[in-house]
């Protein structure tokens, strides 16, 4: 089929993420670390050992970027490099940094920073994480202090990665460390971490009074396995609601009701995005059965979806998902990840291209979209699934053993989009 071409704005960014455990390599100091010792949590119990090696490297990938005609890059801060203990910075570490994000600049790539993208430092595991409300105090001070060293390198920060993944996996499904399920402590946790995103927006405000700060926010297109059933349709509410919007209405609104348990008024945190970041990988279809309250994600036999338990591949998702968050929020909005675990390669050229239709289609509605940051650069670690090799993202091949990259033909399709501005006749066509 040859369509005519999908252009997109001039501003807009063309990039990729990373995050510092998945990428950096040698982090030690960490509760995911610790998982791997631990075991029970990771594909065969692994850490992310050298990952990509970035600490030594990540100038080599920042020119692999340019290759691919990028404008933009979104990478995260270790706050266990930061603060390897408490109240005691690295200097070094910091300045590491300075040198990675000037690095980007001089190659006209724009960098986005996120603070926290799922690791803790093992001195605040101990002191109960994101369980314990110092947490709030501690990562203002974190905050303030990068954002005291980097800010004038980037106006664009995100404070926290996925917050309704990492409360449903480490307090909810008891996946990620510490692996606790329990409905009371997600609840907790859950006003912890809006409470420590709003005092980390406020911080950068601060010092930053023009920045631009969000968050990356997982966002899954829930629906009920029967339609035709309550049980389904009322478990898929529940989670659209809980997962998708509990988090942003505090974070919007200050205030929120969580089903069948109390209201909660947070002034504090209200109007504390001045955008909002879409991570939109899947949709599930759920299954609830009332008598054992089993809630299960069912998969229908040929449904094009990933590996293992990752969900259903649906592009149309993309804008259904952009669509609800710009009539809810009026938000501008990054779509700060999106990608395929494919190790093939044979899905994700496909990928790339039906779901920037639909990010297209999305602007043509008038809805404001900055960005696009596809997930990701290289091959990484990838939380519970370690270096499975069934779970590779890249758009360069990482040659763990050796360090080498080899770019993917989904790679070299990015590359050719991100440089002509969009889907061009000639890109459809093919
Ligand atoms: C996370 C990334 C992860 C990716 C693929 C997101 O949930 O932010 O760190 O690697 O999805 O699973």
């Amino acid at each position: 089929m040859v369509s005519s071409p999908l252009l997109f704005p001039d501003f807009f960014r063309w990039g990729t993420a990373t995050s510092s455990y998945q990428v950096e390599g040698n982090l030690t100091n960490n509760d995911w670390f610790a998982a791997a010792q631990t075991g029970g949590y990771i594909y065969q119990d692994q850490a992310a050992g050298l990952a990509c090696d970035w600490w030594n490297r990540a100038e080599e990938d920042f020119d692999r970027m340019v290759t691919l005609n990028q404008n933009a890059h979104r990478l995260s801060i270790e706050w266990s490099r930061i603060e390897p203990s408490p109240g005691v910075w690295d200097n070094d570490a910091l300045a590491r940094y300075r040198e990675m994000l000037i690095g980007l600049h001089q190659r006209g790539i724009e960098p986005m920073v996120t603070l926290h993208h799922f690791t803790n430092p093992l001195w605040l595991t101990e002191q109960g994480g994101w369980d314990n409300e110092a947490i709030i105090g501690l990562f203002e001070r974190y905050t303030q202090k990068v954002v005291s060293v980097l800010g004038d390198l980037t106006p664009i920060w995100c404070t926290i990665n996925e917050p309704a993944v990492m409360i449903s996996h480490a307090y909810g499904l008891g996946r990620f460390p510490p692996g606790i399920r329990d409905f009371n402590a997600w609840l907790r946790v859950a006003i912890n971490v809006v409470r420590s995103h709003a005092a980390s927006y406020h911080a950068i405000h601060r010092l930053l009074p023009n920045a631009q700060v969000g968050i990356a926010k997982h966002m899954v297109l829930w629906k009920p396995w029967r339609p035709f059933l309550p049980n389904d349709q009322i478990a898929t509410h529940f989670l659209e609601y809980l997962f998708n919007h509990l988090l942003l209405t505090m974070m919007t609104r200050g205030i929120t009701r969580v089903p069948g348990r109390r209201s909660y008024l947070l002034p504090e945190t209200a109007n504390t995005l001045d955008w909002i970041g879409l991570n939109y990988y899947t949709r599930y279809r759920i299954q609830f059965e009332l008598f054992s309250s089993q809630l299960k994600p069912r998969f229908k036999p040929g449904a094009m979806k990933g590996p293992g338990e990752w969900g259903e591949i649906h592009p149309q998702g993309m804008l259904i998902m952009l669509k609800q968050l710009w009539q809810r929020y009026r938000l501008p909005i990054y779509i700060t990840e999106n990608g395929i675990p494919d190790h093939t390669d044979a899905h994700r050229p496909e990928f790339i291209i039906s779901h920037l239709s639909q990010v297209w289609q999305a602007i043509e509605k008038q809805i404001p979209i900055l960005g696009y940051y596809f997930w990701s650069l290289v091959d990484n670690f990838e939380w519970t699934e370690g270096y499975n090799p069934s779970f590779r993202f890249g758009l360069f091949g990482v040659d763990f053993e050796t360090q080498e990259r080899h770019l993917r033909p989904s790679g070299k399709l990015y590359g050719e989009i991100s440089k002509q501005g969009g889907l061009t006749s000639e890109i459809l066509a093919r």
